[in-house]
């Protein structure tokens, strides 16, 4: 469908694209900083002129899509795909195909991308989340997995718990696994990631993150405190540095350096080249070892926008809106004493359930009100997140299957 702009200097058009090819062009202009309309129509004068034999794209399941397009450039395309005999989704997904591969992505950044799981508020997911998200990035890329087609996860699955129901439903997609390599830090001393994971935290006297930010530990670094998750899922990719309960007592040790802010990422950087994502799973609190969380986040000099930042969980109740409240205050005011930006990758409404009633749904629609951050995703209250915490395996291998592993999957998506 052709509708000409007011202006007359473009026109609307409305097809189908698979959806695949729509979120990479989507995602590629922004990391090349182009417009989606300009790269469309650049991408149709780039196929215009090929004469060789494009490869066949897979157009079902193809999603709608419209852009504004160059007044004639449509009906160019429509003549072009009648003379080579193919439908116009496909001519219009070969040509989004090849700017694709024309115009590649910006050279990786020099930093792994660390995204921070904070709200001072307690059980609102953070631990739960962090997992899910270090998982879900350390899938290995020879597994197809499922990846839902919309953030919101409402229903446990009832296969879960075996695992071997990995089928394709109506709204999933299958993609490769991310195969990206983790490290989850397990930031808060109650260590209930550690313990989720069935890891052993380290003893009160023995080296620790806290001990390297302080800097009372001076041999060997957190390098050595590393531990691999030993789990086929992750192929090896996935590694925590476990908790030491030392951590209670972090915001005095680390009170009188100068640069406290500083502390997590010296701590950390002896190691940020082993890896492509660094989770950090921060405790229920706002002190100055949050702080130092906050500034871990932050930009770094050429790191692209929201490559890094915090991901904040939270409940539809109004108390974690007092909290959230909080929260933002904390990381803006960081921002303003030491001239960073920290950016924000969205929120998660965790624990969701309609059925406690209007508060609860009325919160959620609140949240969702939100542009910045905005909502990234909804899970429900789950019984697949339970049972893996109480068998102390990550939710990803656990229940791959469940509606909890595809929705966190597809906000990893979103965000990664
Ligand atoms: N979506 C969910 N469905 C069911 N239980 C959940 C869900 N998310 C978290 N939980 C459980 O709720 C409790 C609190 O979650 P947790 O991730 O530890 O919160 P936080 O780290 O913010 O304190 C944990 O027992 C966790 O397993
Ligand atoms: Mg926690």
């Amino acid at each position: 469908m052709v509708t000409p702009s007011p202006t007359g200097d473009r026109e609307k058009v409305v097809s189908k694209l698979p959806s695949q090819l729509r979120r990479d062009l989507k995602v590629r202009a922004a990391q090349i900083g182009v417009d989606i309309q300009d790269a469309v129509s650049e991408a149709l004068d780039m196929w215009q002129t090929r004469t060789d034999d494009l490869p066949v794209i897979d157009t079902t399941g193809g999603v709608a899509w419209s852009s504004w397009l160059r007044p004639g450039q449509w009906s160019e395309l429509k003549a072009t795909c009648a003379q080579r005999e193919m439908p116009i989704v496909q001519g219009l997904a070969q040509a989004v195909d090849l700017w694709l591969q024309e115009r590649s992505a910006p050279a990786p950044t020099p930093y792994p991308r660390r995204i921070v799981l904070c709200n001072q508020k307690g059980g609102v997911g953070k631990t739960a989340v962090a997992a899910g998200v270090a998982g879900a990035c350390a899938e290995r890329p020879e597994l197809k997995v499922l990846v839902a087609t919309e953030a919101v996860a409402l229903q446990s699955s009832e296969e879960a718990a075996t695992g071997e129901a990995e089928e394709l439903l109506q709204n999933d997609e299958a993609h490769p696994g991310l195969g990206l390599r983790v490290l989850l830090v397990d930031y808060d001393p109650q260590g209930h990631l550690t313990a989720q994971l069935g890891m052993q935290a380290i003893g009160i006297d023995d080296p620790s993150l806290a001990k390297y930010m302080a800097g009372t530990v001076r041999t060997g670094s957190v390098r050595d405190l590393i531990v691999t998750i030993d789990d086929d899922r992750f192929g090896g990719r996935l590694d925590i540095l476990p908790a030491c309960a030392d951590a209670f007592l972090l915001d005095i040790m680390i009170s009188t350096d100068r640069n406290r802010q500083a502390t997590l990422q010296r701590a950390l950087e002896p190691v940020e080249g082993n890896y492509d994502v660094i989770v950090v799973d921060c405790p229920p609190s706002l002190g100055v070892g949050m702080d130092a969380a906050i500034y871990y986040a932050r930009r770094r000099d050429n790191e692209a926008p929201s490559n890094s930042g915090v991901l904040i969980p939270v409940q539809a109740e109004d108390s974690s809106a007092d909290a959230f409240a909080l929260l933002l205050e904390q990381i803006e005011s960081g921002q303003a004493d030491w001239g960073i930006q920290v950016d924000h990758l969205g929120l998660v409404v965790n624990l969701y359930d309609a059925r406690d009633g209007y508060v609860i749904t009325s919160s959620l629609e609140a949240w969702k009100q939100f542009k910045e951050p905005r909502v990234v995703g909804v899970i429900g209250r789950l019984k697949d997140q339970r049972e893996a915490v109480r068998n102390k395996r990550a939710l990803m291998s656990y229940a791959p299957a469940s509606q909890q592993a595809k929705v966190i999957r597809r906000i990893v998506r979103e965000i990664v």
